[in-house]
């Protein structure tokens, strides 16, 4: 495996920092709208990584599921691995990766339990199935086997074969609040634009910083 000699020279777009909207936010709206325009695989998958209570990092993937001008949302389990660390420290950070566009976006920031009303109307939103699954599994534990789990969720659902039951407590959403959002763009011998905003009050502030 030639690992070393994996090489790629990057030339598919470019930061002008003359034209770029002033607020982050509405420049990641117009990177995500570029990636689902692209039809890339899982444009929304972003790496969620959190710390635990003694410091160590542990990342993985979430959805992510909307953004407003403030926050970014995605939903878990609020008893699993991720949403103890949050509990114990709340700092945390988002990773998007779109290859096929030669783009980064890292974003660090503080994460809290979304409002019972966001957590309803996506939970309800979603297919009889994947309520069950959200309803059953007890995220990041330990199970006996995979055919405990498919026993579960069809005892669950034969339980409820309307689909007639409310979300579980343990089950919901969480909302991201960005304090630092970094573009990034592949640019020709790795001379990369990376263009950070840091949140200070209500404004943000722009550099560019060095590949
Ligand atoms: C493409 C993809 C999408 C995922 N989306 C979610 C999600 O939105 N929410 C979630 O809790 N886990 C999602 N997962 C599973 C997580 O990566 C992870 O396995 C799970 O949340 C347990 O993580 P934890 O033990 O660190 O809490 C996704 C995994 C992949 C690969």
């Amino acid at each position: 495996m030639e690992l070393q000699d994996l090489r790629k020279n990057y030339g598919k777009g470019t930061i002008d920092d003359y034209s770029l909207p002033s607020d982050p936010m509405d420049w990641f709206e117009e990177w995500m709208k570029d990636a689902l325009k692209a039809s890339l695989s899982e444009a929304n998958a972003m790496v969620l990584s959190t710390v635990s209570e003694s410091g160590f990092p542990s990342s993985r993937i979430v959805l992510l599921k909307h953004f407003d001008h403030n926050h970014f949302y995605f939903f878990s389990s609020y008893d699993s691995r991720k949403a103890l660390q949050l509990q114990s420290n709340p700092n945390a950070s988002l990773l998007f990766f779109w290859p096929e566009l030669e783009r980064q976006v890292r974003i660090e920031g503080v994460v809290e339990q979304a409002a019972e009303s966001v957590s309803d109307e996506y939970f309800y939103s979603r297919p009889l199935e994947s309520r069950v699954s959200a309803a059953i599994s007890p995220q990041s534990s330990v199970v006996a086997s995979r055919e405990a789990l498919e026993n579960m969720h069809k005892d669950f659902l034969a339980q409820y074969p309307d689909g007639n039951f409310t979300r579980p407590a343990n089950w919901g959403g969480y909302k991201f609040l960005p304090r630092l959002i970094e573009f990034w763009q592949g640019r020709k011998n790795r001379l990369h634009d990376r263009i950070q905003f840091e949140r200070e009050g209500f404004h943000w502030k722009r550099s560019r910083l060095a590949p």
